[in-house]
């Protein structure tokens, strides 16, 4: 395929997903635009369109003279109830396909969801315990309770049979990568954990539940992720398929925290049975705007930069959670990345780009 022809459209792409993808994306010469309602300039040929995907009209004016003929969509926003994510997340994907279904321009779309699909929503895996069977398959079925990925889904196949484009959905894990003032970051988390630790002196405490501590993980690296995104939509055999992604290895957090202790010099503490990082980090926002004054960093508001509610859900979760991979592998994806490598990179990232000291 002539990547020269190929226009993409990354709805999300100041996201973790979305900017990661969009990079990929301008590196292997497409056109690419990406929209969010702010969109940044930092990623260089990148071409913003500003619009809310809420808004009908304003995603209609921005998008006049774009006819994309790939759509990748890694946009979702946070409710407070799963009935309202349903509401919300559906009307995303249902919007911005309508509004380019009559340029007839798409030949693909993919969807960025994840493995909430198998562990069920936030409110309901971390609390409830819903337990299915590791590592997570493709071929399990949706489970039998309300969930916008589903709804995500749903919209996009309706879409397709409307329109004739091909889609690809992608499940990540926790995704590793770098993008500032998202909703969702685990290893800036840590990463501006371990600082606060380190400048603080106060111990590095692992935050989760014992069955993550101990039990088998993996993670995805969001490169990996934009890796298979483009794969998929490029080969025509991997069309109109769902497929888990992460980097391809697994760990053990009991593995992983003191390797991560020692790239940031500190001493940690494993699974102690009670420790939530966002009360710890709660009333560290003096703390770290100090950090951010003394070293010149570039954001000086923890909460921009952390996302430790979510943090606390994904390591304190009742089980082992890992993926399978064997379904794009099988197809060709052969992507395959050091998950100890995602972290230390990343991070290494962040402390030369002044957003950890
Ligand atoms: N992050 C993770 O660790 C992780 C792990 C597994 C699965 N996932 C899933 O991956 C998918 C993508 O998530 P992500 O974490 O990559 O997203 P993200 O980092 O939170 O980024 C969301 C993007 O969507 C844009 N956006 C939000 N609301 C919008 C609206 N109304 N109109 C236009 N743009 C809007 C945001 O920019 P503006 O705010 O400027 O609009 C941003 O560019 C989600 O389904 C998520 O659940 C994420």
């Amino acid at each position: 395929m002539e990547t020269s022809e190929n226009i993409a459209l990354v709805v999300g792409a100041t996201g973790i997903s979305g900017s990661n993808l969009a990079s990929k994306l301008l590196e292997k010469g497409w056109k690419v635009f990406g929209l969010s309602r702010n969109p940044k300039n930092d990623i260089k040929g990148l071409q913003p369109i500003a619009a809310d995907l809420l808004n009908i009209e304003s995603l209609t004016t921005a998008l006049c003279n774009v006819s994309p003929t790939h759509v990748f969509f890694t946009t979702w926003m946070r409710n407070d109830t799963e009935d309202e994510n349903i509401r919300v997340n559906s009307a995303l994907v249902r919007n911005l396909l309508d509004v380019l279904s009559v340029k007839k321009s798409v030949k693909h779309v993919a969807l960025v969801t994840g493995l909430k699909h198998y562990l069920g929503p936030f409110d309901a895996y971390a609390t409830t315990g819903t337990l299915p069977e590791t590592p997570l398959r493709e071929e399990q079925p949706r489970l039998n309770i309300q969930n916008f990925y589903y709804s995500q889904e749903d919209e996009v196949f309706i879409a397709a049979a409307r329109d004739g484009f091909s889609w690809s959905i992608h499940r990540p894990h926790t995704l590793i990568g770098k993008t500032i003032g998202n909703a969702m970051n685990m290893g800036t988390t840590l990463a501006v954990y371990a600082s606060i630790c380190k400048q603080a002196n106060i111990p590095f405490i692992w935050p989760g539940s014992e069955a993550q501590w101990n039990g088998l993980s993996d993670v995805t690296d969001a490169k990996v992720l934009a890796d298979q995104i483009i794969w998929a939509a490029t080969n025509p055999e991997a069309h109109n398929e769902a497929f888990n992604i992460a980097n391809g290895d697994v760990f053990r957090w009991k593995w992983l925290w003191p390797k991560i202790a020692e790239w940031f010099e500190i001493e940690f503490e494993g699974y102690n049975g009670s420790i939530q990082l966002e009360s710890v980090l709660n009333d560290k926002h003096s703390v770290w705007s100090n950090i951010a004054k003394e070293h010149q960093l570039v954001e000086e508001n923890l909460k921009v930069l952390a996302s430790a509610w979510h943090t606390d859900l994904d390591l304190g979760r009742p089980l082992e959670v890992m993926t399978d991979m064997s379904k794009s592998r099988k197809l060709g994806f052969s992507v395959y990345k050091d998950t100890k490598d995602s972290f230390f990179e990343l991070f290494a990232q962040l402390r030369n780009d002044k957003i950890i000291p």
